[in-house]
Order: C-alpha cells, then sequence, then structure tokens
C-alpha cells in the first residue's frame, strides 16, 4: 500500500463510554504511537494548510499542541498557545465561552499577535465547534486574521463546521 492511500482511520481507536456513558471518544494515542501513520497525517495536515500562507498557527490546549507544534516547524511558521485560565505569564487576554454545563475561558498573551498577521487555529477534533469558535473570536480580539482552522479528525453529525465562519480543514470524518 503506498503512503497517499493509507486509511488513517485504522490508527483511531474508539472508545465507548469515555469519558462519560454514551460518548465515542476518538482516541489519537495509538496514531501517534505509530510513527509512520503519525508521519503520514502531518504531511497531510501540512499539505492542508499550506495554501493559507499562514504567519502563526494558533495551538488550542491541551490536544491541540500536539497537532499544532509539528505542523509549525514544518510549515516554517511561528506557534502561539491558547490556554485555560492561569497558565500563561504576562498580560493575557480571554473569551469566556458556554459549555454544555457551565462556562470555560481560553487565554492568550496579549502580544502574541501583531494585528493583521494570518493565523491559522488548530485543534485535534471538531465536535460541536465551540472550542475552535471561541478560539477564532480570541484570535480576533487580538487583532488576528483567522484564515482558516485544521484538524485531524471532526464528528460530521455535530455540524460544528456550521459554526464557524472560517475554511475548515479535517483529514478524517466520522458520521456516527
Ligand atoms: C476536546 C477536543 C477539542 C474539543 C472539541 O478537548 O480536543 O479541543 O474537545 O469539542 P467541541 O468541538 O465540541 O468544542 P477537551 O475539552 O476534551 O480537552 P483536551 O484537549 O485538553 O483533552
Ligand atoms: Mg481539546
Amino acid at each position: 500500500m503506498t503512503t497517499s492511500s493509507i486509511d488513517l482511520k485504522q490508527y483511531i481507536r474508539g472508545i465507548p463510554d469515555f469519558p462519560k456513558p454514551g460518548i465515542l471518544f476518538y482516541d489519537i494515542s495509538t496514531l501517534m504511537r505509530n510513527a509512520d501513520a503519525w508521519q503520514i497525517a502531518m504531511g497531510r495536515l501540512t499539505a492542508a494548510v499550506a495554501p493559507w500562507s499562514v504567519d502563526m498557527l494558533a495551538a488550542i490546549e491541551s490536544r491541540g499542541f500536539l497537532t499544532a507544534a509539528p505542523l509549525a516547524s514544518r510549515l516554517g511558521c511561528g506557534l502561539v498557545m491558547l490556554r485555560k485560565p492561569g497558565k500563561l505569564p504576562g498580560q493575557t487576554i480571554s473569551y469566556d465561552y458556554d459549555l454544555e454545563y457551565g462556562t470555560d475561558s481560553l487565554h492568550i498573551q496579549a502580544d502574541a499577535i501583531v494585528p493583521g498577521q494570518r493565523v491559522v487555529v488548530m485543534d485535534d477534533l471538531l465536535a460541536t465547534g465551540g472550542t475552535l469558535a471561541a478560539s477564532i473570536a480570541l484570535l480576533r480580539k487580538v487583532g488576528a486574521e483567522v484564515v482558516g482552522a485544521a484538524t485531524l479528525i471532526e464528528l460530521r453529525s455535530l455540524g460544528g463546521r456550521d459554526r464557524l465562519d472560517v475554511p475548515v480543514k479535517t483529514l478524517v470524518a466520522y458520521d456516527d
């Protein structure tokens, strides 16, 4: 089999009832453990994101760090972290967003982005789209031009893509 025809789904493990009953958790640990499969995944993600002419990737804590860091290295662009509260030193800007139960918040260092920089936001998985939508809003608060979003996995039935007003690239989609 050539690398171009490899189905990455065979390396992603679905674990039922995690983290709570009724949730099927798509685990990328098994993809990352396989050096060849992870290389192929990062190569495909690089090819998907490169046409956007990126100045900076924004990595969403925590699993977004795993996709964004190797990609920034491959693309030769900068990398900034979007983190949960209390993790980033210096002055930060935050954006609060609603979850199914309660609220959450993402932070960025106030000087992380030069206004007008072309930024792509990265995560491992697109589900409802709430996390990516909040990340895009936060990046715009600090002057970024958000030119796209990219993840390894998309859970299509949750319609997250429709909540996002930027182009979205995903490598593997599930319909269940
Ligand atoms: C998961 C996943 C995405 C987000 C997707 O993160 O890594 O970031 O949920 O869901 P959404 O599209 O419905 O917003 P999680 O909050 O489990 O945290 P983690 O990345 O720190 O494991
Ligand atoms: Mg996450």
